[in-house]
């Protein structure tokens, strides 16, 4: 387990590599994950990506910390199930029980979310503030947009993270447990897409 994480630290520290590759190599290198994995060795596995405090740094990967335990309940059985379709995800939630799942959501639920040290664009912020209150974001994703059971929080997630997964729910390559998000962002332009991702990332 150790020689494996120390691979998989040694490879998702190399911004450069493809998701393809990682998701490869994550297959063999999940090869030992067993049932008897502890909650802490598998959190482990999971921080190298996500980050030690559940705050990623990670290009394109989303930060955990402070979500809903709900919201992360329920995306990690959606991957497990293959119905959030996520080939970097997938090895890693294969053959997870369901109350492996609901240790791991309530762990990163607990921690406290701090934003990356993506460049914000004012210009795009304030677009987005318009536009979010036009789409009515807030109503779900609450007014600080820290998010709520099954919807998650938007304040200090990455912005390069909430731009794909928009376009994702967009192009309707991801749905959730739900298609209400797939509705809200029906014929969205990618410049409007940007916009509302600075507007949420800058809400503190
Ligand atoms: C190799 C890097 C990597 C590892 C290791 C990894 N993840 Fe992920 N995770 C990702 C990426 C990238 C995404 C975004 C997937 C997508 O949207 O296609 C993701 C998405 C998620 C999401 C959805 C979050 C959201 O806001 O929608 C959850 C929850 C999650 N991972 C939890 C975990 C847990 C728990 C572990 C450990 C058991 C783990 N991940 C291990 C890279 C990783
Ligand atoms: C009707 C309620 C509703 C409205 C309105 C709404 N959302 Fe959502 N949103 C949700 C739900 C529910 C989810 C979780 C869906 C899933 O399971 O994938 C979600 C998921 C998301 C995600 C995925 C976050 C992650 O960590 O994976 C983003 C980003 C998002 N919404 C942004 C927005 C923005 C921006 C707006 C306004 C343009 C908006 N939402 C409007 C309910 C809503």
């Amino acid at each position: 387990m150790g020689v494996i994480l120390a691979q998989l630290k040694r490879l998702t520290r190399s911004r450069t590599l493809g998701f393809a590759t990682v998701a490869v190599l994550g297959t063999t290198l999940t090869a030992p994950q067993t049932a008897a994995q502890s909650l802490q060795e598998r959190l482990e596995l999971c921080g190298t990506c996500h980050g030690e405090s559940g705050n990623s740094k990670m290009e394109n990967t989303p930060s955990l910390a402070g979500q809903p335990a709900l919201f992360l309940t329920n995306q990690l059985i959606l991957m497990r199930e293959n119905l959030r379709k996520s080939e970097v995800m997938a090895p890693f939630v294969k053959g997870l029980k369901d109350d492996q799942i609901v240790a791991l959501a309530e762990h990163y639920a607990k921690l406290k979310p701090v934003p990356s040290d993506e460049p914000i664009d004012q210009a795009l912020v304030a677009r987005g503030k318009v536009l979010a209150e036009q789409m009515h974001c807030g109503s779900c994703h609450l007014t600080g947009y820290e998010g709520r059971e099954q919807m998650p929080r938007l304040a200090q997630q990455r912005i390069d993270y909430l731009i794909l997964t928009l376009t994702a729910y967009r192009e309707g390559t991801r749905s959730g447990i739900d298609t209400s998000m797939n509705g809200v962002m029906v014929g969205v332009s990618d410049q409007d897409i940007r916009a509302l991702a600075h507007h949420a990332a800058s809400i503190r």
